[in-house]
């Protein structure tokens, strides 16, 4: 019940679908969070890095898990990876980090897949519901320039772009092809 419920908050059903179930990817996960909740629903894969500036460095198998902010991570780190996760993360992010993100996927070796999922504020409603969130949550007060950014700049690379409610919050999620 609660994996179930997991699933539906993280979108799993739609990041499934952008990638091939039966492909061993190379997995980066940037902003992966404490549980790297991906690892919970594709179990096979090549290799997993997820980076995040509140976690422990960690490392079993084939996953490693590295305390390390999403700027230190430059494109050659990128280029030895199938997949790219930014799961939730950009609304976190400051926009010039962003930028420099976006930079950084737009000079990838052709063929990397970049997913990513973020709160998009379409009206007042969402736009509330989300600040809400973070604010008593995390005690941040988050952005929603992220999507706007990735839409202005890295449009010619969206393969698919789906827009989807979890509940009252309302998501984005982009298939991106370098
Ligand atoms: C809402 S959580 C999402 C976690 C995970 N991707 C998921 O969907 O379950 C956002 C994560 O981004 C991380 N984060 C925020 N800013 C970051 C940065 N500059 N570099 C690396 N991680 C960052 C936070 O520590 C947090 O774990």
């Amino acid at each position: 019940m609660r994996q179930k419920l997991r699933k539906k908050i993280y979108g799993y059903e739609i990041i499934r679908n952008f990638i091939n179930k039966d492909k061993d990817y190379s997995i980066l996960d940037l902003g992966c969070g404490k549980i790297p909740f991906f690892l919970e629903f594709k179990k096979n894969f090549k290799n997993y890095q997820g980076v995040d500036v509140s976690i422990n460095d960690t490392a079993y198998d084939n996953i490693t898990l590295k305390k390390k902010d999403i700027d230190q991570i430059d494109i050659e780190e990128m280029n030895k990876y199938d997949l790219i996760l930014v799961i939730d993360v950009l609304h976190h992010l400051k926009v010039e980090a962003i930028e420099s993100l976006l930079i950084k996927f737009s000079k990838l070796h052709p063929g990397k897949i970049i997913i990513v999922k973020d709160p998009i504020d379409t009206n007042l409603f969402y736009r509330t519901i989300h600040i809400l969130h973070d604010l008593v949550i995390n005690r941040e007060l988050i952005h929603f320039n992220g999507y706007k950014l990735i839409e202005a700049n890295m449009r010619k690379n969206i393969d698919t772009k789906i827009i989807k409610n979890n509940f009252w919050y309302k998501n984005i999620f982009f298939k991106i092809i370098i």
